[in-house]
This record gives C-alpha cells, structure tokens and sequence, in this order.
C-alpha cells in the first residue's frame, strides 16, 4: 500500500481537499507527492466554525471524492485545518529537578508535561504544543537539552489551544462524509509549510493569510513559530463593499473584483472603464476601474494595517528582516504585494506553494489560495516521516498526535 495523505482545508467560501504521496529523502526531507486536488463551494463554515454540518459533509465529500478521482485511491484519514477567533495562544514556562547525570528525553518529556499543564477554559483543548527554548541551570535559549549536564531543566512553550465544541462539529461533519481526522492542524502552522522557507523562519517573518472571512497572521523568528493572530475581516468584505458601492449582487461583485480588481490604485489607468452587469433590459452602466481599486484598496488598507499594529504591539517591528510573505485566496489580487510593501515597510513577497512539493500535477496547487490544503499534506507527511501516523490508513487521536507533534517541532521550529 501507497503512503498517502490528505489535507483537507474547510474554508468559509469553499473546502479543498489536496492527496500527496510521501516522497523525498526520508527522514530527513521529505516532499509531497501531488497525486489529487478537489475543491467544493461551501457556505457550512465561517470564520473556521461550522455552521450548517450538513452543508459541510456535502461540501467535503465533494471535495475528497473529486482528489480521489483526480488521485486514483482513495483515503480514510485526513489532515483538517483548524483556523479562528476560538484558536488562542500563549507561553507557558515549564521547570523540573534532574536527577540523572545528563539530561534525558524523558526529563524533557517531564518539563514539557509540565508547561503544558495550565488550567483550561471547559471548552478548551491544546492543539499544539512548542517548545520555545529550554533553559539548563539558568542558561538560555538551548534547543535541544538531551545529553547536557544539570540540574535544573526549563522550558518555554507557546500553546495553541482550541474551543473543543468546534472541534466536535467539524470532526463530525468529517464522519459523516465517512473520513476519520487524522489530525488537526492550526491552519497558519500549516500553510507556513507550503510557504515559508526555514531560512525566513530563521531570521523572522510574518505568514499573512488572507482568506475570504478571516485574516491570519503569524509571526516565525530564530525558527520559532512566535506569535498567532486573528482578524475577522478579509475578501467577503472587500466583496460586499464592492456590491454596495457600485450597486451590483454580490456574485457580480464577486466576479468583478477577480476580473478587474486591483488593491494598489496607483496602478490603474485613470481613465480605463469597465462595464457593470445590469439586469436584463437596462442599459449597460460603465465605471472608472479607479473606483473599484479605489473600494478594494480602502478595505485592504485597513486590514493589512491591523495586521501592521498587531506585529508593532507584539514588538516584532525591525525584528523581520524576511518581511512579510502574503498568502491565501484573496492574496490572489493584482496588486497586493504594492499595497503591503506600502503599508508594512517591508519586503512583500507571494507565498505560493511549491517548496518540498513533487510530481507533475504540482501546477494544480501553484496558487495562494491552496496554501492551506497543501501545507496541510506537507504537515501530515513530516508527521509519517516521522513514523507518528500512516495517515490514511489509522485513526490518529489528538493527543498521540501532540505527541509527535512536539518532537517534530522541536526540531522545525
Ligand atoms: N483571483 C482572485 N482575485 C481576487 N480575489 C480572489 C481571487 N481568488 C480568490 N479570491 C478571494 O479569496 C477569498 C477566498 O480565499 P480562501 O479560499 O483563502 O478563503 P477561505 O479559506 O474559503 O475562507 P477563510 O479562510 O476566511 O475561512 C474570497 O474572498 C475570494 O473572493
Ligand atoms: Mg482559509
């Protein structure tokens, strides 16, 4: 039997399901073998909660069934992005006696248990579990412990936690569309693996995803995942504010920001005009393509700005000399990269999949808005890779995955 996995990415607008082989040299690198895409329009989700679970197994059967045509097998287990306000994170130190000569992984099993242990909300679980540094007799920033002498082991971790009851509802929606969880991923986590190279995630960056009802924004430095965070407002909106400004349905909005949206106006010709869809009988209407830019411009500014304030307050402003790297659907508008580098003061570049990505049907994923699905696949490989899970083929509880996820990153981030 194939080892395969699938991410499955359950967006507000649509639910995409990415297939890949493992391939790569193992363990050491591995790269996804692109064998299957699928994606389905859904409305069951918003802001990463579900809210309609027919609407969603509908929308993820479609999906998966359409990567497994595309791919020629078929899966049991998938990789599921978890994404939204109910995602929070934060640091929790972590400290043990060592008694042994040198320190051993099952002390830093022990620490980790430890800084791992905080008092959670009743509808709160972990998700992830990152070592930050550990601290040997007061000296810091140590990545790997195992073998040194001490007797005193620290750690730092950054959690992610994540509400359980929307947990539920997407793991059941998922069963129902007859696919066990594999695992559930922080979908930032995900997509920085299609994106960012661990040379930025060295010297710092921030992975802004920019999905339809949501704004992700997370920050790596010294290899760290650093910071996480969430703004409610993304392309849905632009689209409405078209549809309101220029009197249209939001499904012509829809396809006028694809067609002609631009977000940075100064690239627009001012005197070029686009014509309006009208209902039938009326005569067609025409506007200045400056005043859509203008209405797409307004809007991103203002959410790329709440991204600027937010890495300024977490004091990360000078710290990200890789800048920012811009991924997710609405990522996939003209103009997108002037507008950041205008309004971060930093280098701006796409986060497109493509890293670590192999086969002839990578060109499938080559865009922003499969960020998340392919990361998703990347993440479930590392995880095989690691012999944690065959994905695919076994149930995976949340908790044996914690497990390796926390070796892993260790080592990643
Ligand atoms: N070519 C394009 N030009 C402009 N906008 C686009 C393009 N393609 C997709 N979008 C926009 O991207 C958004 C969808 O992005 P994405 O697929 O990343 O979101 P999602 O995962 O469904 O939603 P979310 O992550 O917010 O739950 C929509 O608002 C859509 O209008
Ligand atoms: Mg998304």
């Amino acid at each position: 039997m194939r080892d395969l996995v699938c991410g499955l990415d359950v967006g507000t607008t649509k639910t995409c399901a990415v297939i890949a082989e493992i391939a790569g040299d193992l363990p050491r690198s591995p790269e996804a073998r692109i064998l299957g895409v699928g994606r389905a329009r859904t409305s069951g989700v918003r802001r990463g909660v579900v809210r309609d679970i027919d609407e969603t197994t509908r929308s993820v059967v479609e999906a998966v069934a359409a990567a497994e045509r595309m791919a020629g097998f078929k899966v049991e287990g998938v990789w599921v992005g978890i994404a939204g306000e109910h995602v929070h994170a934060i640091t929790s130190p972590g400290v043990v006696a060592v008694t042994s000569p040198e320190i051993r992984q099952a002390d830093v099993d022990r620490v980790i248990e430890v800084a791992r242990a905080v008092v959670l909300g009743p509808d709160s679980e972990i998700l992830h579990v990152i070592p930050q540094e550990f601290i040997v007799d007061r000296q810091r920033g140590i990545s790997d412990p195992v073998g040194m002498t001490g007797t005193r082991l620290e750690v730092d971790v950054f959690l992610t936690t994540m509400s359980s009851s929307v947990g539920q509802n997407l793991r059941r929606a998922i069963e129902r569309a007859g696919y066990h969880v594999a695992g559930f991923v922080l979908e930032p986590l995900a997509a920085s693996y299609a994106t960012v190279t661990e040379d930025e995630r060295e010297l710092g960056v921030a992975l802004v995803e920019l999905g339809a009802s949501s704004t992700g924004l997370a920050i790596f430095h010294d290899e760290k995942f650093r910071h996480l965070w969430t703004f409610g407002f993304a392309g849905a909106h632009v689209t409405s504010d078209i549809a309101m400004g220029l009197s249209v349905t939001q499904a012509d909005a829809e396809r006028l920001k694809e067609r002609y949206g631009i977000a940075y106006r100064p690239l627009v010709d001012p005197q070029e005009t686009i014509e309006l869809p009208s209902p039938a009988g009326q005569e067609p209407r025409h506007v200045l393509r400056d005043i859509l830019a203008d209405i797409i411009h307004q809007r991103l500014d203002e959410v790329l700005g709440a991204v600027a304030r937010e890495i300024e307050r977490v004091g990360y402003v000078g710290k990200l000399p890789a800048g920012v790297v811009l991924t997710g659907g609405t990522a996939q508008l003209a103009g997108i990269v002037e507008l950041a580098r205008d309004v971060f003061g930093m280098p701006v570049r796409l986060g497109v999949p493509g890293q670590h990505l192999t086969g002839n049907l990578i060109d499938a994923v080559e865009q922003p808005r499969f960020s998340t699905a392919t990361g998703l696949a990347l993440y479930a490989i590392h995880e095989t890779a690691r012999g944690a899970a065959q994905s695919g083929a076994r149930a995976v509880t949340v908790d044996r995955v914690l497990g390796s996820v926390r070796r892993w990153l260790t080592d990643f981030f």
